[in-house]
């Protein structure tokens, strides 16, 4: 008998999901899980409700209710549409419980402490009415390159040129129309270069595994080749706090939602063991190298789960090129194989 994690990506919460989300990856990840169960495995089937984020803040102010309303909202419709079907979850949670918070928070705490958290000064563009920050897809404006009159702040649908908001012809906001302002901000880095050498180890063996779909394989290792370090804070007051001080008062100040959901897989499983009345059960899918743990998501999502998790695990293990000391969690097991049923 093998402890076999079954980690299911976390829908968002911005609205009710559709039947692609069911048929992606909903039923294959219920269909394996009821197949290791029945083959005799100690199975985990853990996610939730990805709830962070921009979209669910643009959403709510469109509707004139708060983040957390338009989350709890969809929450619940989700989560009764899961349970509806069927879907054989030990735990479908959410990225907003206190429990949550804390892993996520230590996490970050761990990864800074051995050195893979960066601080640099970037550019951001921010909305001069709100004061809240614009991601590159919210702005609009003429592509410096081709003329065409809608390019967004991070490409170009027209030329299919990679853009920069800042060069953008008279850019504007597509939530409120506003000319956005641009400012320079703070924010931490996760180190990927430095965690890459383990990246690139852990793939190859990955690979000699076999089990990987060649495709996912080879996507992983082709964005190990350009590498940086990645943003992993934003200007948004609708998220985790940064666990320092200086930071943690700051109430526009707060983690990528794409660091904490990850992290789900993680505060999921510690949930569950403390509800189960063992709070150390989740050790056995997390810390034993003879555990099984499989990643089962959309193909839009394997860089994160390919990448951003493992580094961050790795990071928090001590296991990049700076080193470093494991952290809270204990030596963290890199998946076994991440599953995109759309490739
Ligand atoms: N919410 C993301 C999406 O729908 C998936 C997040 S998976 C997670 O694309 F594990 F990171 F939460
Ligand atoms: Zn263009």
């Amino acid at each position: 008998m093998t402890h076999v994690l079954n980690a299911v990506a976390w829908p968002y919460a911005n609205g009710p999901r559709h039947l692609g989300h069911v048929a992606g990856f909903g039923v294959p990840s219920d269909v394996f899980s009821r197949y290791m169960r029945m083959a005799g495995h100690d199975v985990l089937m853990i996610s939730g409700t990805d709830e962070h984020g921009t979209p669910i803040l643009v959403g709510a102010d469109k509707e004139g209710i708060t983040a957390r309303e338009l989350a709890d909202r969809n929450n619940r419709l989700i989560v009764d549409d899961l349970a509806k079907l069927g879907v054989s979850y030990d735990l479908f949670t959410r990225t907003t419980t206190a429990n949550h918070y804390s892993v996520v928070q230590d996490m970050f705490t761990a990864v800074h402490d051995n050195g893979y958290m960066v601080e640099k000064t970037t550019h951001g563009a921010i909305s001069p009415s709100t004061g809240r920050t614009l991601p590159d897809r919210y702005i609009e404006g003429t592509c410096p390159i081709c003329g065409y009159a809608e390019a967004r702040g991070d490409q170009c649908d027209n030329c299919g040129n990679q853009l920069d908001a800042t060069e953008l012809i008279n850019p504007k906001s597509k939530v409120s129309g506003e000319t956005p302002k641009f400012i320079e901000t703070q924010h931490f880095f996760l180190d990927l270069p430095a965690l890459a050498d383990s990246l690139n180890e852990w793939l190859n063996a990955r690979e000699a595994s076999g089990l990987w779909r060649p495709n996912v394989i080879k996507f992983s290792q082709n964005i190990l080749k350009d590498i940086r370090p990645r943003a992993m804070s934003r200007d948004i007051d609708w998220g985790i706090p940064i666990p320092l001080d200086g930071w943690r008062e700051q109430p526009t100040k707060r983690l990528y939602v794409w660091f904490d959901a990850v992290i789900g897989y993680l505060s999921a499983s510690i949930e569950w063991a403390r509800r189960s009345g063992d709070a150390e059960a989740w050790r056995a899918w997390w810390n034993d190298p003879e555990t099984l743990s499989y990643y089962f998501m959309g193909k839009d999502n394997i860089t994160f789960h390919s990448q951003i998790w493992p580094a961050e695990m790795i990071a928090h293990n001590g296991a990049g090129a700076r080193g470093g000391e494991v952290g809270p969690f204990g030596e963290l097991q890199l998946p076994t194989e991440v599953v995109s049923s759309e490739f």
